[in-house]
C-alpha cells in the first residue's frame, strides 16, 4: 500500500538578523489584550532619584540585562500583534540612552509617547508627546534628581525647536519630600516654553518608611486640595483634571486603587521590563512588584477612571 505524503505546509517564516540567525521571540504573556502598554528599553540610568521604582530590590532592573536594537524591535512588533497594542509608552531606565532604538520603535505603533530625564536633550517626535521629569523647584528637584539637573534639564527645554511639533510635557511626582514646593515649581516653569504640566503621586512600597510617602492617605489630602486649586488659577497649563484629583482624596481613593490593585484601570496597561537574560518580564503594575495600592498616587489609576465613568455617565462620588 502507497500512502501519499501529505501536502507540504507553508513554511512559517522566521525573522532573522543580519548574519541569517533567528531573532528571539518574546516570552509568554499570556493571551490578553491590551490596548497600551510600557516598556523600559533598558535598565541603565545616569539619576539615581530617591523616589524611583524602577531600582527598587523586587524589580528586573539589572543593567548588564540587555535586548539588542534589532531583537528590541521584533519583540516589540510581535508583541504589539499578539496582544492588540496600539499605544507604547517608552521609559526606562532613561530611554534616551538607547534613542535611536527608540525613535524607530515609536513608528511601530499607531500611538506612542515618551518618558525622559531631560539630561540627554529632548527628542523631536513630531506629533508624539515627550514627558520631561522635574521633581519641584531647582532646590528639592536637585536633592532628589541630583545636582545641577534643573539647570541642565531647563536648558534643555530651551534649546529645541518650540515649532517641532513635539508635545512637550513636565511631569512632577509629588512625594510627602517636595510637596512644599509645589506652587514655587509651577511659577518657576509657567513661562517655558512647553505645552503643559502634569502631577503623579507617590507610589510607595508596601513597608515604604521614606520620607516620600504620607502617613495616610488624609495626610495626603491637602496637597491634593493644594492642587486643585493650582489647576483652578492654572487651568491651561496643568492638564490634570480636578475630577480625576478629587477622586485621589482619601474619602473615595480606595474604589479606585483597592488594596492589591483589585479595581485599578492601569493594570490593563501591559509593562514590559527587562529581566534576568534579557527576557521581558510582565510585573504585578507599571510600577513594579512591590506596591501598596492602598496609598497609591499614580494619576494614570485616577484619571482612567474618571474618564470611563465620564463615558458611562456614572455619578462621580456616589456613597
Ligand atoms: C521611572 S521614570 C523613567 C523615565 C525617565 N528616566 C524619567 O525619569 O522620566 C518615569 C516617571 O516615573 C516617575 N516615578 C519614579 N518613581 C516613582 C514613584 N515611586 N511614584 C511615582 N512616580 C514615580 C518619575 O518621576 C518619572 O516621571
Ligand atoms: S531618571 Fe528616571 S529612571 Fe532614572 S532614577 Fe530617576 S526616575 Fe528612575
Ligand atoms: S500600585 Fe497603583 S497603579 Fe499599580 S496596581 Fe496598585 S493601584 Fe494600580
Amino acid at each position: 500500500m502507497t500512502t501519499k505524503a501529505p501536502p507540504s505546509q507553508p513554511a512559517a517564516h522566521v525573522e532573522t538578523d543580519e548574519t541569517g540567525r533567528a531573532l528571539r521571540s518574546p516570552p509568554d504573556l499570556g493571551t490578553g489584550q491590551h490596548r497600551s502598554a510600557l516598556v523600559n528599553v533598558t535598565n541603565v540610568c545616569n539619576l539615581s532619584c530617591k523616589h524611583c521604582f524602577v531600582f527598587r530590590d523586587e524589580n528586573p532592573k539589572d543593567a548588564r540585562d540587555k535586548i539588542d536594537d534589532v531583537t528590541l524591535l521584533h519583540q516589540l512588533r510581535v508583541l504589539r500583534d499578539r496582544h492588540g497594542i496600539e499605544f507604547m509608552l517608552f521609559m526606562g531606565g532613561e530611554p534616551m540612552i538607547r534613542r535611536d532604538v527608540v525613535l524607530e520603535g515609536m513608528k511601530l505603533f499607531p500611538m506612542s509617547a515618551i518618558v525622559t530625564n531631560g539630561t540627554y536633550g529632548i527628542p523631536s517626535v513630531p506629533g508624539r508627546i515627550v514627558t520631561v521629569s522635574l521633581d519641584g523647584p531647582e532646590a528639592p528637584n536637585d536633592a532628589i534628581r541630583g545636582e545641577g539637573v534643573f539647570q541642565k534639564v531647563k536648558e534643555a527645554i530651551h534649546a529645541r525647536d518650540p515649532d517641532d511639533g513635539t508635545v512637550v510635557l513636565i511631569q512632577m511626582a509629588v512625594t510627602h519630600a517636595n510637596e512644599s514646593g509645589l506652587e514655587e515649581f509651577v511659577e518657576a516653569v509657567r513661562d517655558w516654553p512647553i505645552d503643559g504640566l502634569t502631577f503623579t503621586f507617590y507610589v510607595p512600597t508596601r513597608d515604604d518608611r521614606t520620607d516620600l510617602v504620607w502617613k495616610d492617605l488624609r495626610e495626603r489630602d491637602p496637597v491634593v486640595e493644594r492642587l486643585i486649586a493650582l489647576k483652578r488659577s492654572h487651568p491651561g497649563l496643568i492638564k490634570s483634571n480636578i475630577g480625576a484629583l478629587e477622586l485621589m482624596l482619601s474619602d473615595v481613593a480606595l474604589r479606585y486603587t483597592g488594596e492589591r490593585g483589585e479595581p485599578c484601570r492601569v493594570r490593563n496597561t501591559l509593562p514590559l521590563f527587562i529581566g534576568r537574560g534579557g527576557e521581558f518580564e510582565r510585573p504585578f503594575c507599571c510600577y513594579g512588584n512591590d506596591v501598596d495600592c492602598a496609598r497609591c498616587g499614580a494619576y494614570g489609576v485616577f484619571n482612567t477612571a474618571y474618564h470611563q465613568m465620564q463615558d458611562r455617565r456614572e455619578p462621580m462620588l456616589q456613597g
